[in-house]
C-alpha cells in the first residue's frame, strides 16, 4: 500500500440544478431528408441502378451531402420471431429477417438474437448477435470490471421497450426512466446483420454529441450534417478529413436537454464507420463481430464517465514525475545533441523532468539495444541525470528485425512462437515472403524501421506477453535504466503494404531493400464493404494498407483473425509493458501508447501522434485531449510545437503556453527538423515557456490530486466546460477553452498574431489567476488582452493545493506547500492527495 493522505478540507458541497424537463410524447421522428441511412456509402458504386439493385430508394433531388440512395424505413430489417424470454437480469428475443430478395452486401443472417442485460442501475447492455453465439466478440471485455461482479439492481435509471407482436418489424427504444427522454430509438430503420456488414441506426435526443475517435474532429461537439468517420487503427498522422488515426473508441456521450447525460459504447473492434445525421441521428456500419452495446445513463456528464470507467476500468495513476515537463525528438542522432537540449532547457531555468529516447538512440532501430557509437555512455549519462532528479522514457516498437543472426530477442521469440503467422487456409504459393527468410516459420513478415524484414509479436498469446516482459526486464538489468516506456507503431504499422514501389524504396533494383508485404486476395483483406477506413483514402485502397494482412491468425490455437483484432493489437502489449516497467524499476512507472481502445487507460496514457507545426493543430489538440478524457485515458497530450514541419518562434511560444496544461506535457520533434525544444529559440520562447511551466509546477499538487480521483472514480482531468455547467447552453460548443478538474479554466492563445482572447466565463464566481482579481462580468464572453502568460481563471468556492515550483519535481516536492483559496460566498472546498509519488499501490474505492 502506498502511504496516502486524502483530506477533504470541507465536504458536502451541495449543487442544486434547476432542471428543465423535456418529456417526449412518442418516438422521435424527423423529416425524411434528415434521417436517411445511406445505401451506397463510400461512393464505390453510384447511381439509380446500383441503388435499386440493393433494394433501396433513389431520390435525385437532394444536395448538401444528403444521400440520394437510402435504405427504406419500412419493410427492411428484422421482425419479431419469438416471445420475450426473461432470465433474471436479462431477456432475449429471436428475430427473423424480413423477406426481401435483395441484400446490401450479401451474407445476411436469417435469424439473430436480441439480448438485453441490466448490468447495473445505470448500465444497460444489449446485443444483436448470431443465434449460435459463435461470432467474434471483443476479448478486452475479459478485463472489464462489472461483468464479473453484477451488483444488485434496485431501480433502473432506464427502460427499454419494443413492439412484442410476433411478425412486426423490430425496433426498440431506450428511455431515461426518470423523465422518459428517449435516448435510443431504432425506428429510423436500416438494421442489417450480415457476415461482413452490420448496420444499426438510432435517433438521438439532441445534437450535443461528443466523443468517438480517434479522428481529427474539427469541433468537439459533432457536426451532424451527414458526417461520416472511420474507425480502424492506422499509422496515420492527425491531418485533414474523415480519416481514422491510431486508436479506436466507438464511444460517445450525449448531453440531453435538461443537463442530464448518457454515453454509449459499441464494443466492436472490426473496421467500422459512423455517420452523424441531422435528424439528429446516428448510424454505425461494422464489418465483423456482433453488435454489442452498453448504455451509461448518468445524472451529469461526469457521472457518465464515472459509469463508463466503472466498466472499462479506471485510468492508471501516473507517477508524480510524469506530470513534469518532458522533451523529446526523433533525430537527436547522438548523445551530444540530446545533452545539449537538456542543458539548454536547464540553463534557461525551464522546469524539466523527463528526457525521451526515440528510435535513433537504438542500434539500427532494434529494440533492447542502444547505439554505443553515437550514444556512448548513454547509460552513465542517464544515471548522472537521474541523481539530479531527471527521468528517462525509452521507446519500443513492436516489430523485431528477423535477419540479424546476432539479435537474440528475435530468436527467443521465434523459439517461443510469439509472432503473427500466415493462416493455414492461405496456401504457400499465395503467401508473400521477403527474400532470404526462413519461410518454414510461417511468420507473416513485414517492413518497418529496421533495415530488414520484421516479425510482429502476437500479444494475444500469454507466451508473447511473458517473453515481452522478460526482454524488457533483461534490458533494464543489463542496459538502460529507464523510468517509463513509450510504445509506438502498434496499430500495428507496416510500411508499404500492397505497394509495388514502397516509399522507402530508394534502390528499386535491389529486391532485398524494396520488398514490401503484399496481401493475397481473400474475404478478410477484401471484404464487400471496406468502410471509410479504406474509402477515405480512395476507392481502391485496401484495409491492409499500412498494416499486416487481415487474414493473419493470432492467439492461442489461431483463435483470432487479424481482421477482428487489428484495432486492439496493443491490448496485451500495454498490459505486459506496464507489468515489465513495474518489475524492472520496482516503481510505479508510466507507459504511453499510440494504439488505444476502450480499457487501455487502465495501463497507459497516449500522445496524439505525428501532428504538424500548424496553428490549427493547437486547436485540434484541445479537442483530442478532451476526447481522450471521455475515453478514460486522461494522461494525454500532443507534441508541443509540432512533429512535422518547422514552427515559428511565435507558434512555439504559444504552443508551450498551451502545452503546459496538457496532462502529458512533452515537446517532441520529427526527423531532420531544426531543434525546437523551448530553449532553442532564445528568450522569445524560453521565457514564456518557463513562466507557463512554473504555473503548472505550482499547481502540480492539484493536478496530481485530479489524477488520483480519476484513477479512483474515472473523473476527467482535462474537462470540457459543459461538464461543470451542463445547463448553460453557451458552454456546449466550447473547445477553445478547457478546465483542469472543476476549478481551473484555461483560455489559451491559438492564433497567429492574436492580441485578444475571447473567453466565456460561465455564470459563477471567477478570479483572474494572474491578478487575483474577481471578474465582474460573468455569464458572458470577456476579452482578455494581457496575453503575456496563458489566460487562466480560478472558480470561486475552490481551494487548490499548490507548491513552489522547482526545476524538476524532485526539487519542487521539497518546496513549501500552500493552499490557494478562492472564495464563493465566503466559502471554499478542496482536496489533496499526497504520497511519495512513485510507490505502486492498489486502488481502493
Ligand atoms: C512515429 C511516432 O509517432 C513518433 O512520435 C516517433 O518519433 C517516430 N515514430 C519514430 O520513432
Amino acid at each position: 500500500m502506498m502511504p496516502r493522505l486524502h483530506r477533504s478540507i470541507t465536504s458536502g458541497l451541495l449543487i442544486i440544478w434547476i432542471l428543465s424537463l423535456t418529456v417526449y410524447g412518442g418516438p422521435l421522428q424527423a423529416d425524411s431528408s434528415l434521417d436517411r441511412i445511406d445505401c451506397l456509402p463510400g461512393g464505390v458504386e453510384y447511381g439509380e441502378d446500383a441503388c435499386l439493385r440493393k433494394g433501396c430508394v433513389w431520390d435525385p433531388n437532394v444536395s448538401n451531402g444528403i444521400p440520394h440512395c437510402f435504405v427504406p424505413k419500412k419493410g427492411y430489417g428484422y421482425k419479431v420471431a419469438s416471445a420475450k424470454l426473461e432470465y433474471g437480469r436479462s431477456f432475449s428475443v429471436e428475430l427473423e429477417r424480413i423477406a426481401v430478395d435483395k441484400s446490401l452486401y450479401g451474407g445476411d443472417y436469417d435469424r439473430i438474437t436480441f439480448e438485453v442485460t441490466y448490468i447495473s442501475n445505470e448500465i444497460l447492455r444489449f446485443k444483436l448477435r448470431d443465434m449460435e453465439n459463435k461470432r467474434f466478440q471483443v476479448p478486452v471485455q475479459e478485463k472489464f470490471e462489472l461483468l464479473n461482479d453484477l451488483p444488485e439492481i434496485s431501480t433502473l435509471a432506464y427502460k427499454i421497450d419494443f413492439n412484442e407482436t410476433i411478425g412486426e418489424q423490430f425496433s426498440f427504444a431506450i428511455r431515461r426512466h426518470y423523465d422518459n427522454t428517449i435516448l435510443w430509438d431504432t425506428s429510423i430503420g436500416g438494421l442489417t446483420f450480415a457476415d461482413q456488414f452490420l448496420q444499426i441506426a438510432t435517433y438521438l435526443p439532441t445534437e450535443n454529441i461528443y466523443g468517438f475517435g480517434e479522428n481529427v474532429h474539427e469541433s468537439f461537439r459533432h457536426n451532424m450534417q451527414y458526417k461520416t468517420w472511420a474507425l480502424f487503427s492506422r499509422d496515420e498522422p492527425p491531418s485533414n478529413g474523415n480519416i481514422n488515426l491510431y486508436g479506436v473508441h466507438p464511444f460517445y456521450t450525449c448531453l440531453e436537454n435538461n443537463g442530464k447525460s448518457h454515453g454509449v459504447l459499441l464494443l466492436n473492434s472490426n473496421a467500422m464507420d459512423y455517420t452523424l445525421l441531422p435528424a439528429p441521428a446516428l448510424s454505425y456500419r461494422a464489418i465483423g463481430g456482433i453488435l454489442d452495446f452498453f448504455v451509461f445513463v448518468g445524472e451529469t456528464p461526469e457521472d457518465v464517465i464515472f459509469h463508463y470507467t466503472s466498466l472499462i476500468g479506471r485510468p492508471v495513476m501516473p507517477p508524480y514525475w510524469a506530470l513534469g515537463f518532458q522533451i523529446s525528438r526523433y533525430g537527436y542522432n547522438n548523445i551530444g545533441s540530446m545533452m545539449a537540449a537538456v542543458e539548454r532547457t536547464k540553463n534557461n531555468n525551464i522546469p524539466l523532468d523527463v528526457q525521451h529516447a526515440d528510435i535513433d538512440h537504438m542500434n539500427n532501430e532494434k529494440d533492447f539495444t542502444w547505439d554505443e557509437d553515437n550514444f556512448p555512455d548513454l547509460d552513465k549519462y542517464m544515471e548522472r541525470e537521474k541523481e539530479k532528479g531527471m527521468h528517462f522514457i525509452i521507446i519500443l516498437d513492436p516489430a523485431l528485425v528477423a535477419n540479424d543472426s546476432s539479435y537474440e530477442p528475435y530468436f527467443e521469440g521465434l523459439s517461443r512462437k510469439v509472432y503473427i503467422t500466415w493462416p493455414e487456409d492461405i496456401p504457400e504459393e499465395d503467401r508473400d515472403y521477403p527474400p532470404n527468410v526462413d519461410t518454414s516459420t510461417g511468420i507473416m513478415f513485414g517492413k518497418v524501421w529496421p533495415p530488414g524484414p520484421v516479425a510482429f509479436p502476437d500479444f494475444f498469446k500469454k507466451e508473447t506477453q511473458e517473453w515481452w516482459v522478460e526482454q524488457i526486464v533483461k534490458y533494464y538489468n543489463n542496459g538502460l535504466k529507464f523510468d517509463g516506456i513509450w510504445i509506438d507503431m502498434n496499430e500495428p504499422a507496416n510500411f508499404g503494404t500492397n505497394h509495388d514501389i514502397p516509399w522507402y524504396c530508394h534502390d528499386k533494383e535491389n529486391p532485398g531493400v524494396c520488398w514490401s508485404l503484399h496481401c493475397p486476395i481473400n474475404k478478410y483483406d477484401d471484404p464487400p464493404y471496406k468502410t471509410y477506413a479504406a474509402y477515405a483514402y480512395g476507392k481502391d485502397v485496401r484495409l491492409s494498407d499500412k498494416t499486416v494482412c487481415l487474414a493473419g491468425t493470432q492467439g492461442n490455437n489461431d483463435m483470432y483473425r487479424h481482421y477482428d483484432v487489428h484495432s486492439i493489437y496493443a491490448w496485451g502489449q500495454v498490459i505486459a509493458t506496464l507489468e515489465a516497467a513495474h518489475r524492472a524499476t520496482g516503481q510505479r512507472s508510466i507507459v504511453i501508447t499510440r494504439n488505444t481502445y476502450p480499457s487501455f487507460g487502465q495501463w497507459a496514457g497516449h500522445w496524439l501522434g505525428d501532428n504538424f507545426s500548424r496553428w490549427v493543430d493547437l486547436h485540434r489538440s484541445i479537442i483530442g485531449m478532451l476526447e481522450f478524457n471521455l475515453f478514460g485515458i486522461p494522461y494525454v497530450g500532443a507534441d508541443i510545437c509540432g512533429f512535422f514541419d518547422v514552427p515559428s518562434p511565435e507558434m512555439c511560444k504559444r504552443w508551450q503556453q498551451l502545452g503546459a496544461f496538457y496532462p502529458f506535457s512533452r515537446n517532441h520533434n520529427g526527423l531532420n527538423n531544426p531543434e525546437q525544444d523551448p530553449g532553442a529559440f532564445g528568450d522569445e520562447v524560453a521565457i514564456p515557456a518557463r513562466r507557463a511551466l512554473e504555473i503548472r509546477y505550482r499547481l502540480l499538487p492539484y493536478i496530481y490530486t485530479l489524477f488520483y480521483f480519476s484513477s479512483l472514480l474515472g473523473s476527467t482531468v482535462v474537462r470540457p466546460v459543459f461538464h461543470e455547467f451542463p445547463t448553460d447552453k453557451n458552454t456546449f460548443g466550447i473547445d477553445r477553452q478547457f478546465l483542469w478538474g472543476p476549478a481551473v479554466l484555461i483560455s489559451p492563445v491559438l492564433e497567429e498574431g492574436q492580441t485578444v482572447v475571447k473567453a466565456y466565463l460561465p455564470n459563477d464566481v471567477w478570479y483572474n489567476y494572474k491578478t487575483g482579481q474577481k471578474e465582474t462580468e460573468v455569464g458572458k464572453e470577456i476579452q482578455i488582452t494581457d496575453l503575456e502568460d496563458p489566460p487562466i481563471h480560478i472558480r470561486g468556492g475552490f481551494i487548490l493545493p499548490a507548491q513552489d515550483p522547482g526545476l524538476n519535481t524532485a526539487e519542487s516536492r521539497k518546496n513549501p506547500m500552500s493552499l490557494l483559496v478562492y472564495l464563493k460566498d465566503g466559502q471554499a472546498v478542496g482536496d489533496l492527495f499526497w504520497d511519495d509519488g512513485v510507490s505502486v499501490g492498489k486502488k481502493k474505492s
